[in-house]
């Protein structure tokens, strides 16, 4: 193999494939022309060999814990910017000048209210509705309401809908909070702050205003951009490979949603808290690390382990602390944030989590945060949701603008039975 070619011979035929080189992190083979050459696909379930595409947005070291956005580590995000912000950097590749931010945040407010015919879905679900199961249903509605940004050939129309799904998923998101406890829906105002609005709309009734606390403000605000985007996930591809047919961006987006619920991903959040209250107590903790540990048991502990990270998710450690921050400034004193604590020291010294290099991930914490705050388990799904829409975008937006990018179409192995011919049900 020479410094930049990878060789690989079949049945006596060697040929070359290009290596090419990123501005950090793995270099790739390019085996597009494989099948031409050997009559053979890769074979790679879950994708962990796989780069899907070329993208400048996201980088994760695994082994160093490191989370780049745009090249900004996620820690300096989380401390010195906004989520305002950081959907500007996703969006554009640059942080913003000051006018740059109070126009591109003078936009988005301008796009949160949602059309009033939209109210009408929400009352065909049960109130028992899944808030994500409603989240789905509503935003991939949108194209419904909103036609002028559904042609994905327009920038100016792909400009307008990647402004309209950043802005409108707070107001659906606590639409979707308000139908479940029966409360009236909040119109958003525009003389509040895009994560102050959202928190807004989701706490206050008609017979008392919400003033949002700046402490909690400040949280939720953190917690967005720790959501904000993620490399290939399986929703962001899921988002890509929904774009690459042409589909309008708000069923590319109802399909991340969809996507995200499950539990192996950012479903994790709500299974995690469900998981530390089942615990309850700190002597309760090696019960659910040996079963964690037994294969014969499904059990995994929610908001431990990760594909890409194989050290500490630098989203964890900032978690954490502004879990303590807001649990101290609140007055909370919830036994789930010790259980999850002496969880995670337990599980960090014990060999089967070592060897398998198994590190709590975003998910472990968030749910005591948004527990204190007065979230629901059933919507801490909705607001990663909420919060990664803006990476969902902006990989939307790459995608269609990467003049590689052609319609995703996986191939397989083969496993099924050869051609055979049809037996009359009468001569079977
Ligand atoms: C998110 O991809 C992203 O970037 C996602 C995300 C984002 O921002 O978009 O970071 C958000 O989805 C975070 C992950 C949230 N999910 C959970 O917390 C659910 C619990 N974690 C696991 O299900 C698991 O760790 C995954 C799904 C996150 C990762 O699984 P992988 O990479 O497919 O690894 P694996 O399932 O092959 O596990 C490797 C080994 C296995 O043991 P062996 O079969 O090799 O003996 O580790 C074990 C697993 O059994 N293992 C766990 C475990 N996670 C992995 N054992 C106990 N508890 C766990 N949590």
């Amino acid at each position: 193999m020479s410094d930049n070619t990878a060789n690989l011979t079949v049945g006596g035929d060697s040929k070359d494939y290009a290596i090419m080189d990123g501005t950090v992190g793995p270099q790739v083979i390019d085996v597009r022309k494989l099948y031409a050459n050997t009559g053979m696909f890769t074979y790679d379930p879950g994708f962990t060999s796989t780069a899907s595409c070329e993208s400048g947005l996201t980088y994760i070291d695994g082994d160093e814990g490191v989370l780049l956005h745009r090249g900004y580590p996620i820690g300096q995000l989380a401390e010195e910017s906004s989520f305002m912000e950081v959907c500007y950097l996703l969006l554009n590749g640059e942080l913003p000048s000051k006018k740059e931010l109070a126009d591109f945040t003078n936009t988005i407010t301008r796009h949160t209210m949602v059309h009033e015919q939209l109210s009408a879905f929400f009352r065909g679900f049960r109130r028992d509705a899944h808030p994500m199961a409603i989240m789905v249903g509503v935003v991939g509605a949108l194209s419904a309401f909103y036609h002028d940004s559904t042609d994905i050939n327009d920038p100016e129309q792909r400009r307008i809908a990647s402004h309209r799904l950043i802005a409108k998923m707070p107001t659906i998101a606590a639409m979707a909070y308000k139908y479940s406890v029966g409360q009236p829906f909040v119109y958003p105002r525009n003389d509040l702050s895009y994560t102050a609005n959202f928190l807004r709309m989701t706490f206050s009734v008609p017979a008392e205003d919400y003033i949002p606390d700046p402490v909690i403000v400040d949280a939720m605000d953190k917690i967005f951009i720790l959501h904000a985007d993620h490399e290939q996930n399986a929703s962001t591809s899921t988002v890509r490979l929904a774009g690459s047919s042409g589909a309008n961006p708000f069923a590319c987006i109802a399909a991340g949603i969809a996507c995200l619920w499950g539990p192996a991903h950012g479903g994790a959040n709500e299974a995690a808290l469900n998981m530390l209250r089942e615990i309850g107590t700190v002597d309760r903790i090696p019960e659910y690390i040996a079963r964690a540990k037994n294969k014969d048991d499904p059990f995994r502990l929610m908001g431990f382990g990760h594909r890409v990270y194989k050290n500490y998710d630098p989203r964890a450690t900032v978690m954490q602390k502004t879990a303590k921050d807001v649990l101290e400034k609140l007055g909370v004193n919830d036994p789930v944030f010790d259980v999850a604590k002496e969880l995670e020291q337990i599980a960090l010294n014990d060999p089967y989590f070592v060897e398998k290099k198994l590190y709590p991930n975003v998910d472990f914490y968030s749910g005591v945060i948004l527990s204190a705050i007065g979230f629901p388990t059933e919507m801490f799904t909705v607001l990663f949701a909420l919060a990664r829409t803006v990476g969902w975008v902006a990989q939307w937006n790459e995608m269609i603008s990467d003049p590689a990018q052609k319609i995703g179409r996986p191939r397989q192995l083969y496993t099924g039975p050869t051609q055979r011919d049809y037996v009359p049900v009468d001569k079977r």
